[in-house]
């Protein structure tokens, strides 16, 4: 399985900070918000890794990070640039060329756990073929994609819902077969003119392919300046990806 981290997107919700540097660069307590998921995919057994960047800045990751040697111990990084915001499934298809005909878990750049993601990764290696996501309870699941689940199914990710089924958000870490790439061929741009990643997720649950899994341990997004600093408080309280 190879990891894809989608840090592209021009960040305008955190200006003026932005503008001298991408959003993913951003301090996350003691390490630039970028670390955390690649320290996910790496504990994850994954060492093949693609950056998806954008932005003005994006130079800065090369700068930071090099060839993913020091911090990380990886032999070398991928990097490609996305152009404007078109969404996160317009980001990773720009993965199609670098996943080959590898299965991919696909990580925002954003988002930070406090533990590990090894025990999906092991279930979705034997599952072989459709997706996996994975599911927190959280007290404000309006900001995300919420899943209604029916016993041990996921049946449907609603984006953003004013009312939501459940308390379960859709975690920013998605596991996917190589279809992907086809299914996300097919997309419309939704309200906000994105190729939205639920909507990838709901291809795979009408297809019945589509498997989930729940986080231990917290959970954040760092994309608004209330949840960059929940995050900065979390990781100085616990430490973040069992580190
Ligand atoms: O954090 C989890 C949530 O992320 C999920 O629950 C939602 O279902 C999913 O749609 C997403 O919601 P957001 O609206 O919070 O995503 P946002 O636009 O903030 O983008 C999150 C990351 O995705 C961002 O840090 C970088 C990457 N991204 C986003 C866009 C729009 C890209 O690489 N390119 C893009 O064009």
């Amino acid at each position: 399985m190879k990891g894809i981290i989608l840090a592209g997107g021009l960040g305008t919700r955190m200006s003026p900070l932005t503008r001298i540097t991408n959003k993913h660069l951003l301090p996350v307590y003691d390490k630039p918000m970028i670390y955390y998921p690649i320290q996910t995919l790496v504990n994850a057994g994954i060492r093949d890794i693609l950056i998806v960047t954008g932005g003005n800045n994006a130079g800065d990751f090369l700068r930071l990070l090099g060839n993913g040697k020091k911090g990380f111990g990886l032999d070398h990084i991928n990097y490609t640039y996305q152009e404007g915001e078109g969404g996160i499934a317009a980001a990773l298809s720009l993965a199609e060329y670098f996943a080959d005909k590898d299965s991919i878990c696909v990580v925002l750049g954003d988002n930070i756990i406090e533990k590990n993601i090894n025990h999906a990764a092991e279930n979705f290696r034997k599952q072989k073929a459709g997706a996996k996501i994975i599911l927190k309870e959280v007290p404000d699941p309006e900001r995300f994609g919420v899943a209604r689940l029916d016993g041990d199914k996921v049946v449907e990710i609603i984006e953003k819902p004013k009312a939501p089924h459940s308390n379960f958000a859709v975690i920013g870490i998605y596991m996917f077969d190589n279809t992907v790439f086809e299914i996300i061929k097919t997309l419309k741009p939704s309200g906000r003119g994105e190729l939205e990643i639920t909507d990838v997720n709901n291809a795979y649950i009408r297809s019945g392919t589509m498997t989930y899994e729940i986080l231990d341990g917290w959970w954040t997004d760092a994309g608004t300046f209330d949840s960059l600093l929940r995050a900065s408080n979390l990781v100085a309280k616990t430490g973040a990806n069992n580190l």
